[in-house]
């Protein structure tokens, strides 16, 4: 039963690769208030990703203590806690439910070997079969089976599997469970079927028992514990909800929740979704087909693993002296430089960029594919670099958006949030190359505000998802593809053929001694 309050609240807690973000919304859909607490991965070695579990619990902690430092927000109005985050890490527990070691993340490419071992023995088919996803050193499985090779005690001591945000909810309830847009990403979950894959388990031979139980994104799974209550400032018994892996959260914030409706997000990683009303998947598992966080209904996703990463490398490396100029100016150092990328043609001269610095996901899943310059000329300057890693960037996402296509999902328009959705430049690129209108959204808290739209759903201030959404999303701009669209087709075109060519060298080439 939902605590009564006159002003009751929704924490949503997102658990990110950067950084915890907290925001407190009320039964109006208002976001009172936000806060923040930063972290950071290790790679101990190139293209390892690992962060320490305790991280994600103490940002918990801090974010929210901050916000209840805001006198305008009551501890005892917050009536659920709902969780997003960070998808696909891998968070390993023994027989004491202590972590084992730091989480491998998302962003981890480690296992490529496990991934074509287990592809090779069991087939595409198979992966297609009981998961509807193939086997991706992204997804959670393959990292288990990287610790089974490589570090065999760990491995042993292992009783108990977790995603990212179930790790803090068990944190702050006990409960062990996760929910079926998370599982997911594991690569042992039959999405179709919403449930653990036993065929998969018992291919991989993995213990049934190490995976928690699942729920719908909405369902109340656990309450807030006296001593985590103590801990963070809150009452004890708080309803916690089971939450979403962050691109199904934030398809819900920015109300993608029909057949038919498709955003992009460009964080780090550059994703484009596509909700659907029945289980379906590509034939080649090109996109990733998962769970949505609504009862009933999947997502098609691509997902580029450097989208908005390829222009944060950029311009912290290729550009610290603009970016340190433009913050003594009090100017957003990254729009300083997309500006300077507006005043480049089309095409940035003939140069292109392949945005694949940490390998790729989708359209091509290749954990050997390299990020490149090509075309270059004494003609280019670092304005045109810029304006070529952000075309490149786009051109990754129309690639996801052509896949959708095929599949019959033809949308009006695409919703886009994330850190580019504030930028006009990013908005009008993105409508000429994906060719299509280009709508950001009032919910600017993407994955946040879809975990405070399941919260509040969950207990009962609004009746179901679909009715939030219609009631709380609104159009903030739209931006209409200009004619540069054309010249765009035909660019992504040329684009298109760069992969196949440079495919060949990156999996023969050995690295040097
Ligand atoms: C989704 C994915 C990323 C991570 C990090 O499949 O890998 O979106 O969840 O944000």
């Amino acid at each position: 039963m939902i605590h009564v309050t006159d002003r009751p609240l929704i924490l949503a807690i997102d658990i990110g690769t950067s950084g915890t973000k907290v925001l407190a919304v009320d039964a109006l859909g208002q976001v009172r208030h936000s806060a923040h607490a930063s972290y950071s991965f290790e790679s101990p070695q190139p293209s390892w990703a690992e962060q320490s579990p305790q991280l994600w619990y103490d940002g918990t902690l801090n974010a929210v203590q901050s916000l209840l430092s805001n006198p305008e927000i009551q501890a005892d109005d917050v009536v659920a806690i709902a969780l997003a985050g960070q998808m696909h890490g891998l968070v390993a527990l023994d027989a004491h439910l202590e972590v084992i070691r730091p989480a491998l993340l998302w962003n981890d490419q480690r296992s490529a070997p496990q991934c074509e071992q287990y592809a090779n023995q069991l087939g595409n088919e198979f992966l297609l079969e009981h998961t509807g996803n193939l086997m991706l050193p992204g997804f959670t499985v393959p990292k288990l089976l990287w610790m089974r090779t490589h570090e065999p005690e760990a491995y042993a001591a292992i009783r108990h599997v977790l995603l990212p945000k179930d790790y803090v909810r068990f944190k702050l309830g006990g409960n062990l469970i996760s929910d079926v847009t998370d599982a997911s990403g594991t690569g042992v979950f039959d999405c179709g079927r919403r449930r653990w894959s036993k065929a998969m388990l018992e291919a991989l031979d993995l213990p049934p028992e190490w995976w928690p139980p699942t729920a719908e994104s909405l369902e109340v799974v656990d309450q807030l514990s006296p001593s985590a209550a103590k801990e963070i400032g809150l009452r004890a018994g708080i309803p916690l909800i089971a939450g979403a892996g962050d691109q199904a959260a934030s398809a819900v914030g920015t109300g993608i929740i029909k057949e038919g409706l498709v955003s992009t997000t460009i964080g780090t990683s550059g994703v484009v979704f596509a909700c659907s009303d029945h289980w379906r998947t590509t034939q080649d598992g090109a996109l990733h087909a998962f769970c949505h966080a609504v009862p009933d209904t999947w997502h098609l996703m691509g997902v580029m693993l450097s989208a908005g990463g390829s222009y944060d490398w950029f311009c912290r490396s290729l550009m610290p002296d603009i970016m340190d100029q433009a913050q003594a100016n009090g100017i957003d150092p990254f729009e300083e430089i997309t500006e300077r990328a507006g005043g480049v043609q089309p095409g940035a001269d003939g140069l292109f960029f392949l945005p694949y610095l940490t390998g790729e996901r989708t359209p091509h899943a290749d954990p050997r594919a390299r990020g490149c310059f090509i075309g270059l000329t004494p003609a280019h300057d670092r304005n045109h670099l810029a304006r070529a890693v952000i075309e490149g960037a786009l051109f990754g996402l129309q690639d996801c958006l052509q896949l959708i296509r095929r599949l019959g999902i033809q949308p009006d328009s695409i919703r886009l949030s994330g850190g580019a959705a504030a930028s006009e430049l990013w908005q009008s690129l993105s409508a000429d190359v994906m060719g299509a209108p280009i709508v950001s959204t009032t919910t600017s808290e993407g994955t946040g505000y879809g975990a405070a739209i399941l919260g509040g759903t969950a207990v009962g201030l609004w009746p179901d998802v679909p009715q939030a959404c219609e009631q709380l999303v609104r159009e903030r701009r739209r931006t209409m593809p200009s004619e540069d669209q054309v010249v765009y087709a035909r660019l992504h075109e040329r684009y298109a053929q760069l992969y196949p060519i440079l495919k060949e060298w990156w999996h023969e080439t050995k690295p040097l001694p």
